[in-house]
Protein backbone atom coordinates (compact mmCIF):
# COMPACT_ATOMS: atom_id res chain seq x y z
CA UNK A 1 0.00 0.00 0.00
CA UNK A 2 1.21 3.56 -1.01
CA UNK A 3 2.59 5.17 1.90
CA UNK A 4 1.65 8.43 2.97
CA UNK A 5 4.69 11.55 2.72
CA UNK A 6 5.09 13.82 5.01
CA UNK A 7 7.38 17.05 4.73
CA UNK A 8 8.26 18.64 7.86
CA UNK A 9 9.32 22.65 8.44
CA UNK A 10 10.86 22.41 11.51
CA UNK A 11 12.77 20.13 13.81
CA UNK A 12 13.11 21.10 16.72
CA UNK A 13 11.70 20.33 20.03
CA UNK A 14 8.28 19.82 18.34
CA UNK A 15 9.19 18.56 15.18
CA UNK A 16 12.04 16.15 17.11
CA UNK A 17 8.33 14.69 18.53
CA UNK A 18 6.84 14.36 16.12
CA UNK A 19 9.42 12.43 14.35
CA UNK A 20 9.70 9.89 17.30
CA UNK A 21 5.71 9.35 17.28
CA UNK A 22 5.68 8.43 13.06
CA UNK A 23 8.69 6.37 14.61
CA UNK A 24 7.65 4.59 17.30
CA UNK A 25 3.76 4.23 16.81
CA UNK A 26 4.12 3.14 13.16
CA UNK A 27 1.99 0.01 13.83
CA UNK A 28 -1.16 2.28 15.83
CA UNK A 29 -0.92 4.27 12.55
CA UNK A 30 -1.15 1.59 9.63
CA UNK A 31 -3.72 0.57 11.92
CA UNK A 32 -6.24 3.64 11.67
CA UNK A 33 -5.50 4.64 8.38
CA UNK A 34 -4.64 1.41 6.40
CA UNK A 35 -1.12 2.33 5.31
CA UNK A 36 2.64 3.59 6.24
CA UNK A 37 3.52 7.41 7.19
CA UNK A 38 7.08 8.50 6.25
CA UNK A 39 8.93 11.54 6.26
CA UNK A 40 10.31 12.46 3.09
CA UNK A 41 11.66 15.80 3.75
CA UNK A 42 12.40 18.35 6.85
CA UNK A 43 13.38 21.94 6.58
CA UNK A 44 16.08 23.27 9.13
CA UNK A 45 17.59 26.00 9.21
CA UNK A 46 21.33 24.66 10.15
CA UNK A 47 21.96 21.13 8.51
CA UNK A 48 25.00 20.49 10.28
CA UNK A 49 23.32 21.05 14.06
CA UNK A 50 22.79 17.95 16.03
CA UNK A 51 19.37 16.94 16.60
CA UNK A 52 17.46 14.85 19.13
CA UNK A 53 16.22 12.39 16.93
CA UNK A 54 18.00 10.57 14.08
CA UNK A 55 16.80 11.71 10.71
CA UNK A 56 18.71 10.97 7.71
CA UNK A 57 21.05 13.99 6.36
CA UNK A 58 19.70 13.37 2.87
CA UNK A 59 16.05 14.60 3.88
CA UNK A 60 17.50 17.92 5.73
CA UNK A 61 16.99 20.77 3.04
CA UNK A 62 16.72 24.52 4.08
CA UNK A 63 15.20 25.42 1.05
CA UNK A 64 11.15 25.63 2.13
CA UNK A 65 10.12 25.49 -1.10
CA UNK A 66 12.22 22.04 -1.43
CA UNK A 67 9.03 20.51 0.91
CA UNK A 68 6.06 23.04 -0.58
CA UNK A 69 6.78 21.85 -4.08
CA UNK A 70 7.89 18.01 -3.77
CA UNK A 71 4.74 16.53 -5.28
CA UNK A 72 5.47 13.21 -3.90
CA UNK A 73 4.29 14.89 -0.28
CA UNK A 74 0.61 14.76 0.33
CA UNK A 75 0.78 16.58 3.91
CA UNK A 76 3.04 20.07 5.05
CA UNK A 77 3.18 20.03 9.17
CA UNK A 78 4.52 23.08 10.13
CA UNK A 79 6.43 23.11 13.28
CA UNK A 80 8.97 25.93 12.65
CA UNK A 81 7.02 28.70 13.86
CA UNK A 82 7.33 32.65 13.35
CA UNK A 83 4.45 34.15 11.50
CA UNK A 84 4.79 36.44 8.01
CA UNK A 85 6.80 34.00 6.01
CA UNK A 86 5.43 31.04 7.62
CA UNK A 87 1.57 32.52 6.50
CA UNK A 88 2.98 32.26 3.04
CA UNK A 89 4.66 29.01 2.94
CA UNK A 90 1.22 27.69 4.20
CA UNK A 91 -0.99 29.53 1.82
CA UNK A 92 1.50 28.34 -1.11
CA UNK A 93 1.35 24.81 0.12
CA UNK A 94 -2.18 25.02 0.37
CA UNK A 95 -1.75 26.17 -3.40
CA UNK A 96 0.07 23.25 -3.81
CA UNK A 97 -3.11 21.25 -2.78
CA UNK A 98 -1.08 19.81 0.04
CA UNK A 99 -2.59 19.43 3.34
CA UNK A 100 -1.49 21.20 6.47
CA UNK A 101 -0.97 20.31 10.23
CA UNK A 102 0.35 23.64 12.34
CA UNK A 103 0.96 23.60 15.81
CA UNK A 104 1.62 27.48 15.22
CA UNK A 105 -0.70 29.66 17.44
CA UNK A 106 0.94 32.90 16.59
CA UNK A 107 0.09 32.41 13.08
CA UNK A 108 -3.44 31.19 13.39
CA UNK A 109 -4.46 33.77 16.01
CA UNK A 110 -3.43 36.52 13.35
CA UNK A 111 -3.73 34.61 9.76
CA UNK A 112 -6.19 31.57 10.95
CA UNK A 113 -9.31 32.60 9.54
CA UNK A 114 -7.57 33.32 5.81
CA UNK A 115 -5.93 30.48 6.05
CA UNK A 116 -8.79 28.21 6.67
CA UNK A 117 -10.34 29.81 3.87
CA UNK A 118 -7.79 29.42 1.63
CA UNK A 119 -6.75 25.55 2.41
CA UNK A 120 -11.08 25.03 2.44
CA UNK A 121 -10.81 26.86 -1.21
CA UNK A 122 -8.29 24.29 -2.47
CA UNK A 123 -10.03 21.25 -0.82
CA UNK A 124 -7.38 20.81 1.94
CA UNK A 125 -7.49 20.62 5.63
CA UNK A 126 -5.98 23.08 7.92
CA UNK A 127 -5.70 21.19 11.40
CA UNK A 128 -3.78 23.03 14.18
CA UNK A 129 -4.89 21.03 17.41
CA UNK A 130 -1.19 21.83 19.35
CA UNK A 131 -1.95 25.51 18.84
CA UNK A 132 -3.80 25.27 22.02
CA UNK A 133 -2.91 24.12 25.13
CA UNK A 134 -0.10 21.38 23.72
CA UNK A 135 -1.49 17.71 23.89
CA UNK A 136 -4.60 18.42 25.50
CA UNK A 137 -7.78 17.75 23.01
CA UNK A 138 -9.09 20.94 23.65
CA UNK A 139 -9.91 21.99 19.99
CA UNK A 140 -11.36 18.97 19.09
CA UNK A 141 -13.50 19.16 22.67
CA UNK A 142 -15.08 22.12 21.46
CA UNK A 143 -15.84 21.56 17.84
CA UNK A 144 -16.72 18.11 18.31
CA UNK A 145 -16.95 16.58 21.74
CA UNK A 146 -19.55 19.97 22.78
CA UNK A 147 -20.81 20.72 19.01
CA UNK A 148 -24.39 20.75 20.14
CA UNK A 149 -23.77 22.57 23.03
CA UNK A 150 -23.78 26.84 23.33
CA UNK A 151 -20.54 27.40 25.47
CA UNK A 152 -20.66 30.54 27.83
CA UNK A 153 -17.62 30.78 29.73
CA UNK A 154 -13.95 29.21 28.96
CA UNK A 155 -11.10 29.81 31.65
CA UNK A 156 -8.07 28.69 31.12
CA UNK A 157 -4.55 27.95 32.08
CA UNK A 158 -2.62 28.02 28.54
CA UNK A 159 1.09 28.65 29.07
CA UNK A 160 3.00 26.26 30.60
CA UNK A 161 5.93 28.45 30.92
CA UNK A 162 4.06 30.99 33.28
CA UNK A 163 2.40 28.37 35.25
CA UNK A 164 5.57 26.39 35.65
CA UNK A 165 7.24 29.57 36.92
CA UNK A 166 3.94 30.85 39.12
CA UNK A 167 3.91 27.60 40.85
CA UNK A 168 7.67 27.42 41.53
CA UNK A 169 7.41 31.26 43.02
CA UNK A 170 4.72 29.84 45.21
CA UNK A 171 5.37 26.72 46.12
CA UNK A 172 9.21 27.07 46.80
CA UNK A 173 9.88 30.69 46.90
CA UNK A 174 12.16 30.44 44.09
CA UNK A 175 13.24 33.66 42.16
CA UNK A 176 11.58 34.74 38.93
CA UNK A 177 14.52 34.87 36.64
CA UNK A 178 15.62 31.24 38.20
CA UNK A 179 12.54 29.65 36.73
CA UNK A 180 12.03 31.30 33.63
CA UNK A 181 15.81 29.73 32.94
CA UNK A 182 14.72 26.45 33.83
CA UNK A 183 11.54 26.97 31.78
CA UNK A 184 13.25 27.91 28.59
CA UNK A 185 15.78 24.85 29.10
CA UNK A 186 13.09 22.19 29.64
CA UNK A 187 11.95 23.65 26.29
CA UNK A 188 8.61 24.95 27.81
CA UNK A 189 8.89 28.68 26.84
CA UNK A 190 8.98 30.56 23.25
CA UNK A 191 12.42 31.20 21.99
CA UNK A 192 11.66 35.13 23.13
CA UNK A 193 10.31 34.62 26.17
CA UNK A 194 8.26 37.37 26.42
CA UNK A 195 5.86 36.70 24.80
CA UNK A 196 5.22 33.95 27.56
CA UNK A 197 5.81 36.52 30.72
CA UNK A 198 3.57 39.55 28.86
CA UNK A 199 0.68 37.03 28.80
CA UNK A 200 0.88 37.09 24.34
CA UNK A 201 1.36 33.47 24.11
CA UNK A 202 -1.97 32.67 26.15
CA UNK A 203 -3.55 35.51 24.42
CA UNK A 204 -3.05 33.99 21.16
CA UNK A 205 -4.73 30.69 22.45
CA UNK A 206 -7.59 32.77 23.82
CA UNK A 207 -8.27 34.42 20.86
CA UNK A 208 -8.30 30.72 19.11
CA UNK A 209 -10.48 29.25 21.64
CA UNK A 210 -13.12 32.43 21.73
CA UNK A 211 -13.68 32.26 17.96
CA UNK A 212 -14.40 28.35 18.07
CA UNK A 213 -16.45 28.20 21.18
CA UNK A 214 -18.25 31.19 20.17
CA UNK A 215 -18.54 31.05 16.85
CA UNK A 216 -17.13 35.32 16.23
CA UNK A 217 -14.55 35.93 14.34
CA UNK A 218 -12.42 37.23 17.78
CA UNK A 219 -9.08 39.01 16.67
CA UNK A 220 -5.87 38.77 18.55
CA UNK A 221 -6.49 42.59 19.38
CA UNK A 222 -9.75 41.81 20.95
CA UNK A 223 -8.38 40.40 24.13
CA UNK A 224 -6.95 42.13 26.65
CA UNK A 225 -3.49 41.65 27.95
CA UNK A 226 -1.26 41.52 31.02
CA UNK A 227 1.06 38.84 31.89
CA UNK A 228 2.83 37.93 35.31
CA UNK A 229 6.37 40.14 35.17
CA UNK A 230 5.32 42.43 37.63
CA UNK A 231 3.72 39.94 39.94
CA UNK A 232 5.68 40.40 43.18
CA UNK A 233 6.29 37.59 46.07
CA UNK A 234 4.18 40.03 48.65
CA UNK A 235 1.72 39.60 45.92
CA UNK A 236 1.58 35.76 46.40
CA UNK A 237 2.34 35.55 49.81
CA UNK A 238 -0.66 37.98 50.37
CA UNK A 239 -2.65 35.66 48.18
CA UNK A 240 -1.94 32.95 50.26
CA UNK A 241 -3.08 34.52 53.36
CA UNK A 242 -6.28 35.31 51.91
CA UNK A 243 -6.93 31.39 50.55
CA UNK A 244 -6.08 32.76 47.13
CA UNK A 245 -3.84 30.89 44.41
CA UNK A 246 -1.97 33.48 41.57
CA UNK A 247 -2.37 31.57 38.29
CA UNK A 248 -2.29 33.31 34.44
CA UNK A 249 -5.73 33.05 33.76
CA UNK A 250 -7.46 33.30 29.86
CA UNK A 251 -10.93 33.97 30.34
CA UNK A 252 -13.06 34.12 27.70
CA UNK A 253 -16.84 34.84 28.40
CA UNK A 254 -19.94 35.29 26.54
CA UNK A 255 -23.30 37.21 28.34
CA UNK A 256 -26.28 38.28 26.22
CA UNK A 257 -24.54 38.11 23.19
CA UNK A 258 -21.92 39.72 24.06
CA UNK A 259 -18.22 38.43 25.25
CA UNK A 260 -15.11 39.63 26.82
CA UNK A 261 -11.98 37.62 26.26
CA UNK A 262 -8.53 38.66 28.59
CA UNK A 263 -5.73 37.41 29.86
CA UNK A 264 -4.28 38.36 33.28
CA UNK A 265 -2.59 37.33 36.37
CA UNK A 266 -5.76 36.19 38.77
CA UNK A 267 -6.40 34.71 41.78
CA UNK A 268 -8.38 31.53 42.06
CA UNK A 269 -9.67 30.38 45.48
CA UNK A 270 -7.57 27.55 46.75
CA UNK A 271 -10.28 24.93 46.21
CA UNK A 272 -11.19 26.21 42.52
CA UNK A 273 -10.13 23.08 40.24
CA UNK A 274 -7.96 25.40 38.18
CA UNK A 275 -5.83 26.46 41.19
CA UNK A 276 -4.52 22.55 41.45
CA UNK A 277 -3.25 22.55 38.04
CA UNK A 278 0.68 23.36 38.85
CA UNK A 279 3.91 23.21 37.36
CA UNK A 280 3.91 23.18 33.08
CA UNK A 281 0.43 21.79 33.04
CA UNK A 282 -2.01 23.72 31.88
CA UNK A 283 -6.06 23.24 31.52
CA UNK A 284 -9.22 24.81 30.59
CA UNK A 285 -12.48 25.10 32.05
CA UNK A 286 -15.51 25.28 30.12
CA UNK A 287 -18.83 25.98 30.87
CA UNK A 288 -21.59 25.26 28.39
CA UNK A 289 -25.25 25.72 28.43
CA UNK A 290 -26.69 22.07 28.43
CA UNK A 291 -23.43 20.25 29.84
CA UNK A 292 -22.76 22.50 32.48
CA UNK A 293 -19.09 22.12 34.11
CA UNK A 294 -16.04 20.80 31.94
CA UNK A 295 -12.43 21.09 32.51
CA UNK A 296 -9.51 19.53 30.13
CA UNK A 297 -6.48 19.21 31.80
CA UNK A 298 -2.48 17.57 30.57
CA UNK A 299 0.75 19.05 29.39
CA UNK A 300 0.65 22.23 27.60
CA UNK A 301 3.66 21.93 26.39
CA UNK A 302 6.87 19.74 25.58
CA UNK A 303 8.32 17.63 22.87
CA UNK A 304 6.08 14.30 22.99
CA UNK A 305 3.10 15.62 24.47
CA UNK A 306 2.70 18.76 21.68
CA UNK A 307 3.66 16.40 18.78
CA UNK A 308 1.14 13.48 20.01
CA UNK A 309 -1.60 16.43 19.18
CA UNK A 310 0.07 16.88 15.85
CA UNK A 311 0.31 13.25 14.82
CA UNK A 312 -3.41 13.11 15.75
CA UNK A 313 -3.83 15.77 13.39
CA UNK A 314 -2.14 13.88 10.90
CA UNK A 315 -4.53 10.98 11.44
CA UNK A 316 -7.39 13.19 11.26
CA UNK A 317 -5.75 14.16 7.79
CA UNK A 318 -5.52 10.19 6.43
CA UNK A 319 -8.66 9.56 7.67
CA UNK A 320 -10.47 12.79 5.30
CA UNK A 321 -7.88 11.52 2.78
CA UNK A 322 -9.17 7.64 2.56
CA UNK A 323 -13.15 8.90 2.74
CA UNK A 324 -12.08 11.86 0.03
CA UNK A 325 -13.50 14.51 2.05
CA UNK A 326 -10.53 16.75 3.09
CA UNK A 327 -11.37 20.54 2.99
CA UNK A 328 -14.98 20.22 4.46
CA UNK A 329 -14.38 20.34 8.08
CA UNK A 330 -13.93 24.23 8.80
CA UNK A 331 -17.11 26.01 9.30
CA UNK A 332 -17.37 29.81 8.76
CA UNK A 333 -18.48 31.93 12.09
CA UNK A 334 -21.69 32.00 12.72
CA UNK A 335 -22.12 35.71 14.63
CA UNK A 336 -21.23 39.06 13.72
CA UNK A 337 -18.67 39.64 16.76
CA UNK A 338 -20.01 41.60 19.84
CA UNK A 339 -17.28 42.85 22.45
CA UNK A 340 -19.09 43.71 26.10
CA UNK A 341 -18.39 47.18 26.83
CA UNK A 342 -16.33 48.19 30.02
CA UNK A 343 -19.57 48.82 32.30
CA UNK A 344 -20.61 45.20 31.23
CA UNK A 345 -17.34 43.67 32.58
CA UNK A 346 -17.68 42.80 36.17
CA UNK A 347 -15.61 40.49 38.07
CA UNK A 348 -14.58 40.64 42.20
CA UNK A 349 -10.90 42.66 42.70
CA UNK A 350 -8.12 42.69 44.88
CA UNK A 351 -6.52 45.73 45.69
CA UNK A 352 -2.72 45.79 48.33
CA UNK A 353 -2.17 49.88 48.90
CA UNK A 354 0.14 51.44 51.05
CA UNK A 355 -1.29 54.31 53.40
CA UNK A 356 -1.24 56.91 56.10
CA UNK A 357 -1.67 55.21 59.33
CA UNK A 358 -3.84 58.14 60.78
CA UNK A 359 -7.70 58.76 61.94
CA UNK A 360 -9.85 59.34 59.04
CA UNK A 361 -7.52 57.27 56.43
CA UNK A 362 -9.98 54.17 56.16
CA UNK A 363 -13.38 55.91 56.01
CA UNK A 364 -11.81 57.85 52.90
CA UNK A 365 -10.75 54.72 51.17
CA UNK A 366 -13.98 53.39 51.58
CA UNK A 367 -16.39 55.95 50.57
CA UNK A 368 -14.73 55.74 47.40
CA UNK A 369 -15.76 52.32 47.14
CA UNK A 370 -19.29 53.07 48.32
CA UNK A 371 -20.29 55.99 46.26
CA UNK A 372 -19.90 53.21 44.14
CA UNK A 373 -21.96 50.14 44.98
CA UNK A 374 -18.62 48.07 45.68
CA UNK A 375 -18.65 46.44 49.17
CA UNK A 376 -15.73 44.62 50.49
CA UNK A 377 -15.74 40.87 51.15
CA UNK A 378 -12.24 40.30 52.74
CA UNK A 379 -9.97 43.37 54.33
CA UNK A 380 -6.68 42.69 55.82
CA UNK A 381 -4.70 45.43 57.80
CA UNK A 382 -1.28 45.21 58.62
CA UNK A 383 1.75 47.86 60.16
CA UNK A 384 4.78 48.97 57.41
CA UNK A 385 8.16 48.83 58.92
CA UNK A 386 7.99 52.21 57.62
CA UNK A 387 6.87 54.80 60.51
CA UNK A 388 3.40 56.09 59.62
CA UNK A 389 2.34 54.03 56.95
CA UNK A 390 0.59 50.77 56.56
CA UNK A 391 -0.43 48.03 54.31
CA UNK A 392 -4.41 47.49 53.34
CA UNK A 393 -5.23 44.53 51.29
CA UNK A 394 -8.50 44.82 50.20
CA UNK A 395 -10.90 42.21 47.99
CA UNK A 396 -14.50 43.28 46.79
CA UNK A 397 -17.78 42.08 45.98
CA UNK A 398 -18.44 42.38 42.17
CA UNK A 399 -17.64 45.86 40.79
CA UNK A 400 -17.63 46.77 36.79
CA UNK A 401 -14.61 47.22 35.34
CA UNK A 402 -16.04 51.18 34.45
CA UNK A 403 -16.13 51.53 38.56
CA UNK A 404 -13.19 49.72 39.36
CA UNK A 405 -10.79 52.07 36.94
CA UNK A 406 -12.63 54.97 38.61
CA UNK A 407 -12.01 54.25 41.72
CA UNK A 408 -8.55 53.35 41.23
CA UNK A 409 -7.74 56.72 39.35
CA UNK A 410 -8.98 58.26 42.42
CA UNK A 411 -7.61 56.45 44.96
CA UNK A 412 -4.24 57.23 43.73
CA UNK A 413 -5.35 61.09 44.14
CA UNK A 414 -5.98 60.87 47.79
CA UNK A 415 -3.76 62.40 50.09
CA UNK A 416 -3.77 59.48 52.45
CA UNK A 417 -2.87 56.94 49.48
CA UNK A 418 1.01 56.59 49.57
CA UNK A 419 1.22 54.20 46.74
CA UNK A 420 -1.25 50.99 44.75
CA UNK A 421 0.96 48.67 44.63
CA UNK A 422 -1.19 46.19 43.13
CA UNK A 423 -4.71 44.95 41.85
CA UNK A 424 -5.37 41.68 40.50
CA UNK A 425 -9.00 40.05 39.36
CA UNK A 426 -10.31 37.34 41.70
CA UNK A 427 -12.19 34.80 40.06
CA UNK A 428 -13.60 31.40 40.25
CA UNK A 429 -15.29 32.25 43.60
CA UNK A 430 -18.86 30.30 43.25
CA UNK A 431 -19.62 32.32 40.06
P1 LIG B 1 12.07 25.19 17.95
O1 LIG B 1 12.55 24.18 18.91
O2 LIG B 1 12.70 26.54 17.97
O3 LIG B 1 12.21 24.56 16.48
C1 LIG B 1 12.00 25.27 15.32
C2 LIG B 1 12.52 24.45 14.15
O4 LIG B 1 12.22 25.13 12.94
C3 LIG B 1 14.02 24.26 14.16
O5 LIG B 1 14.34 22.96 13.72
C4 LIG B 1 14.56 25.29 13.17
O6 LIG B 1 15.72 24.87 12.49
C5 LIG B 1 13.40 25.38 12.19
N1 LIG B 1 13.25 26.73 11.63
C6 LIG B 1 12.78 27.81 12.25
N2 LIG B 1 12.77 28.88 11.41
C7 LIG B 1 13.27 28.42 10.24
C8 LIG B 1 13.51 29.03 8.98
N3 LIG B 1 13.26 30.32 8.76
N4 LIG B 1 14.01 28.27 7.99
C9 LIG B 1 14.29 26.96 8.20
N5 LIG B 1 14.06 26.32 9.37
C10 LIG B 1 13.56 27.05 10.38
O7 LIG B 1 10.50 25.43 18.10
P2 LIG B 1 9.43 24.45 18.78
O8 LIG B 1 9.43 24.67 20.25
O9 LIG B 1 9.58 23.10 18.24
O10 LIG B 1 8.05 25.12 18.27
C11 LIG B 1 7.60 24.93 16.95
C12 LIG B 1 6.19 25.47 16.81
O11 LIG B 1 5.32 24.76 17.69
C13 LIG B 1 6.04 26.94 17.18
O12 LIG B 1 5.04 27.51 16.38
C14 LIG B 1 5.57 26.87 18.65
O13 LIG B 1 4.86 28.02 19.04
C15 LIG B 1 4.66 25.67 18.57
N6 LIG B 1 4.47 24.99 19.84
C16 LIG B 1 5.53 24.65 20.61
C17 LIG B 1 5.32 23.96 21.79
C18 LIG B 1 6.47 23.55 22.66
O14 LIG B 1 6.23 22.96 23.71
N7 LIG B 1 7.72 23.81 22.29
C19 LIG B 1 4.01 23.63 22.19
C20 LIG B 1 2.93 23.98 21.35
C21 LIG B 1 3.17 24.66 20.19
P3 LIG B 1 17.13 24.61 13.26
O15 LIG B 1 16.87 23.45 14.17
O16 LIG B 1 18.09 24.28 12.20
O17 LIG B 1 17.43 25.87 14.01
N1 LIG C 1 5.65 28.58 25.32
C1 LIG C 1 4.43 27.84 25.34
C2 LIG C 1 4.03 27.57 26.78
C3 LIG C 1 4.60 26.55 24.59
O1 LIG C 1 4.85 27.81 27.69
O2 LIG C 1 2.90 27.18 27.02
C4 LIG C 1 3.29 25.86 24.33
O3 LIG C 1 2.49 26.60 23.47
Amino acid sequence: MKAIQVGLLGLGTVGSGVVTIIKEHQDKLMHLVGCPVEVRKVLVREKEKERQVVVEESLLTTDPYEVITDENIDVIIEVMGGIEHTRQYLLDAVNEKKQVVTANKDLMAVYGSELLAAATENGCDLFYEASVAGGIPILRSLVDGLASDRIHKMMGIVNGTTNFILTKMSKHGSAYADVLKEAQELGYAESDPTADVEGIDAARKMAILARLGFSMNVDLDDVSVKGISTVTDEDISYSKRLGYTMKLIGIAQRENGRIEVSVEPALLPDYHPLAAVNDEYNAVYVYGEAVGETMFYGPGAGSLPTATAVVSDLVGVMKNMRLGVNGRSAVSPQYDKQLKYADEISAQQFLRIHVKDEVGSFAKITSLFSERGVSFEKILQLPLKQSGNAEIVIVTHHATKKDFTEILEQLKSLDVVDEVKSTYRVEGNGN
